[in-house]
C-alpha cells in the first residue's frame, strides 16, 4: 500500500530508501562517499538522514526544523556533473514513487527537479 500523507515516519524512509540505492549505484556513490563514508549506521550518516528528513519536510509542510543552506555543501564537491544529477533525480524519483500515492509522488519530483536545477545552474553545470 503507498502512502497517501506525508509524515515524519515515510520521509524517513523515503530517504534511507534513498541513499541505500546511492550508496550503490556506481556514478553517485563516491560523492558521498567521500564526504560521508560508506555505511549508513555510522554517526555522520544518521546525522544525514535526520538533516535530510527534516529538510523534506520542511519542504513538503512549507514549515520545519531544517533551517540549513541546502546549496552550500554541493560548492565542495567536487566533480559534480550533470549524469550526476540525472542519475540522483532517477533514483529519488523511484524511491519516491516506492512510497507514496502518484499526487505526492509527483509533488516531490516537481520540487527535486526545481532544486537540482537551481543546483545545476549555480554551479554553471
Ligand atoms: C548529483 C547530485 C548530488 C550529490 C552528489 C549530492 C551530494 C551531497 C553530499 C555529499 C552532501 C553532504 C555534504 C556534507 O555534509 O559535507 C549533500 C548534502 C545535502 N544535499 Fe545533496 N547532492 C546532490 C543533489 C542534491 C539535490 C538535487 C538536493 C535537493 C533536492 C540535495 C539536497 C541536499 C541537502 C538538503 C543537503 C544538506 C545541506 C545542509 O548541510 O544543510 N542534494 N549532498
Amino acid at each position: 500500500m503507498l502512502d497517501n500523507e506525508i509524515t515524519k515516519e515515510n520521509l524517513n524512509k523515503l530517504v534511507v530508501t534513498f541513499y541505500t540505492r546511492v550508496l550503490k549505484d556506481e556514478k553517485l556513490a563516491p560523492y558521498f562517499i567521500e564526504k560521508l563514508g560508506d555505511d549508513l549506521k555510522s554517526d555522520i550518516w544518521q546525522k544525514h538522514i535526520t538533516l535530510l528528513t527534516n529538510f523534506w519536510y520542511t519542504i513538503s509542510h512549507g514549515r520545519g526544523e531544517y533551517n540549513g543552506s541546502p546549496f552550500a555543501p554541493h560548492m565542495q564537491i567536487s566533480g559534480l556533473d550533470k549524469e550526476a544529477f540525472e542519475a540522483w533525480l532517477r533514483l529519488f524519483f523511484s524511491s519516491v514513487d516506492k512510497i507514496f500515492v502518484e499526487d505526492i509522488a509527483n509533488k516531490f519530483k516537481e520540487r527535486s527537479s526545481i532544486i537540482a536545477s537551481n543546483f545545476m545552474r549555480n554551479l554553471a553545470i
